[in-house]
């Protein structure tokens, strides 16, 4: 890309040095020929890499089928979606409304809540990170001082410590609507909240009668090794948001309601153009497909293990997170080690902490592949 050429695109993101082509799989074709091994992933939205042929084969046929329908008109792909991501995910969570990102189902999320519960106040996590709009950034961490915007939140918003479990009954009260949590912070440093933790929020949220929701916009999906971190954990919540890697690179979210809460919608009280759209709910259909015929989850789970147990080297001194949103923790500053691993053709991300370099691969990704990082790793000083 001429960079001299003036640009028409808003400039808002920091972005790396690479041109992507293509890719294939865990790979990038950058457009100055090199090949990249992507352990960045999209930042969590390529779960079966690039390019795969039963996600492409699904976003063709739904294409020729048909590409789009309002939900004024029922279809079968929305509905057999619906069922399958029910399925996948089990623990009562199965009614399901299909939305576009992470922050439009996380907003719809907090607005259930209000109004089933009638209150107005959200406790949220200190790091947690849940999207840009005016109530899912309401509700991250930090969001008011760097680059929030509003004139004012929409609501009240009180930030727990993110691994306290003894503070909860503190901040959660016969005032609080809902609590929304990351099981598995991503932009918070790929840092589990932990079991004790999320307990803690499911007992009190029991005890005052507040919704409890996980955002598994980035942990979900199979990230770590289970459908979904509630599965992976052992707690349930009331309503579940999925995005990203729920349509491999197609737009599409899904904001999961548990029973009693699914029993309590009315006509309009959410409601989308694009959410349900036929290719989003064939692609999600087919990711699902994809992650249990080829035993994904297992995958994940076997190669986070052998992450965890070969990377410890070079400048790495710890790994957190789980499956795969995973944080090393850097004894240099993690950019610096991103900057020296992109050199040697190796994309990660980073995140708040400037000490975590976060993973956040394909599933498909396997041990041959690891090594290569892990080699990397060690040719750069700690
Ligand atoms: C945990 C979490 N929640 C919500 C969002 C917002 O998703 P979107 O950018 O699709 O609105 C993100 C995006 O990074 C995320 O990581």
């Amino acid at each position: 890309m001429d960079l001299t050429v003036q640009t028409h695109l808003a400039q808002v993101f920091a972005q790396y040095p690479i041109e992507v082509a293509h890719g294939e799989g865990v790979w990038l074709h950058a457009r100055d020929g090199r090949k990249i091994l992507d352990f960045y992933g999209g930042h969590a939205v390529a779960g079966l890499g690039y390019g795969h042929p039963r996600w492409l084969a699904a976003l063709e046929r739904q294409a020729r089928q048909m590409a789009f329908q309002t939900n004024a008109l029922p279809m079968a792909v929305r509905e057999r979606a619906a069922a399958r991501l029910s399925k996948f995910v089990g623990l009562g969570l199965d009614t399901v409304f299909w939305i576009n990102s992470g922050a439009e189902a996380n907003e719809n999320a907090l607005k259930l809540a209000f109004k089933i519960t009638g209150r107005g106040k959200v406790v949220a996590l200190q790091h947690g990170w849940h999207g840009r709009t005016a109530a899912a950034g309401a509700v991250t961490w930090g969001a008011i001082e760097k680059w929030y915007g509003f004139p004012r939140r929409p609501f009240d918003v009180n930030f727990a410590p993110r691994n306290d479990p003894s503070a909860v009954t503190q901040f959660v009260d016969g005032d609080t609507a809902a609590v929304i949590v990351e099981p598995v912070q991503g932009v918070g440093g790929a840092y589990e909240v932990g079991k004790p933790m999320l307990q803690a929020l499911r007992q009190r949220c029991n005890e005052v009668g507040a919704l409890l929701i996980f955002d598994e916009v980035q942990c979900g999906m199979g990230r770590t090794g289970a459908p979904f971190a509630a599965n992976f954990y052992g707690v349930t919540p009331d309503m579940i948001t999925a995005a990203k890697a729920l349509g491999n690179g197609f737009p599409v979210s899904a904001l999961l309601l548990s029973r009693s809460v699914a029993g309590q919608l009315k006509n309009d009280d959410m409601g989308t153009t694009f959410g349900g759209g036929p290719m989003a709910c064939a692609v999600a259909e087919a990711v699902i497909d994809t992650i249990e015929s080829e035993s994904l989850l297992a995958n994940v789970r076997e190669v986070s293990s052998y992450i965890r147990s070969s990377c410890l080297i070079g400048p790495v001194t710890a790994v957190q997170g789980a499956g795969f949103l995973l944080g090393l923790k850097t004894s240099r500053p993690a950019k610096a080690v991103q900057a020296a691993l992109l050199e040697k053709n190796i994309l990660t991300g980073t995140s708040a902490d400037p000490h975590i370099l976060r993973l956040l691969p394909a599933y498909i990704l396997n041990e041959s592949h690891v090594d290569r990082l892990s080699d990397a790793l060690s040719k750069i000083s700690a």
